[in-house]
């Protein structure tokens, strides 16, 4: 079931993308569905600016240009997943560890359409854990900070990011404020990117091919 609503929302994000634009691309199993689809248009795009080495791989297997963001300038959408949507149209996401490439390419896009499976909606962010990347000599610093703050980090071993950095992911935090907690979080020594997207979140929401 879940499956078939990652192919449906994939599919269906298809429908925003415009002739002769250049297209953001996110990270995960829902978006190789919308990648595979992409493949489709791939004579009606520009090409693609990618969030990971994983995307970039299928983009180019498919024959889709991938493009450098700083030769690109602003992009009129961007597509991706999410590990937890809340009402308000906030996410968690980085449990594929490509958070930072994420929000990079999310906040130079006009419009952010997150494609997921009803699994995802939650009504309080906090409940998929946390992921944050550091710089990987900040681990213990940060984790310190974190635990201060009531969530238990839990370093995701064994992980580089494409950054060459490490992922914390924080179990039992409530997330009742995401745009403060996003704030918070960014201020801290050694933390590279935090993976709530709050203050820019998604525009729209297609769970499987219903706008939510
Ligand atoms: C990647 O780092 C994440 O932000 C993904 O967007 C998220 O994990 C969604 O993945 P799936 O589409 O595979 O569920």
């Amino acid at each position: 079931m879940s499956s078939n609503e990652k192919r449906l929302a994939g599919e269906a994000a298809i429908r925003y993308v415009e002739d002769g634009a250049i297209v953001g691309v996110g990270t995960g199993s829902t978006v190789a569905y919308f990648i595979d689809a992409l493949a489709d248009l791939k004579d009606r795009i520009q090409g693609a600016v990618s969030s990971s080495e994983q995307s970039t791989a299928q983009l180019k297997k498919h024959g889709i240009p991938v493009l450098d963001l700083n030769a690109t300038g602003p992009l009129a959408l961007y597509v991706d997943g999410a590990d937890e949507c809340d009402p308000h149209r906030q996410l968690i996401k980085g449990g594929g560890a490509a958070l930072t490439r994420e929000k990079i390419v999310a906040a130079a896009a006009a419009k952010f359409v997150c494609i997921i499976d009803s699994s995802k909606r939650v009504d309080l962010l906090g409940r998929f854990p946390l992921p944050i990347e550091v710089i990987p000599m900040a681990r213990s610093l940060v984790g310190r900070e974190i635990a201060r703050r009531g969530g238990h980090p839990v370093w995701r071993d064994g992980t580089v990011t494409d950054n060459g950095n490490w992922i914390i992911d924080v179990h039992g935090w409530q997330i009742a404020d995401p745009v403060a907690l996003e704030s918070e979080l960014n201020q801290l020594a050694g933390v590279v990117s935090v993976g709530l997207f709050a203050r820019r979140p998604a525009d729209v929401v297609l769970v499987g091919d219903q706008v939510m």
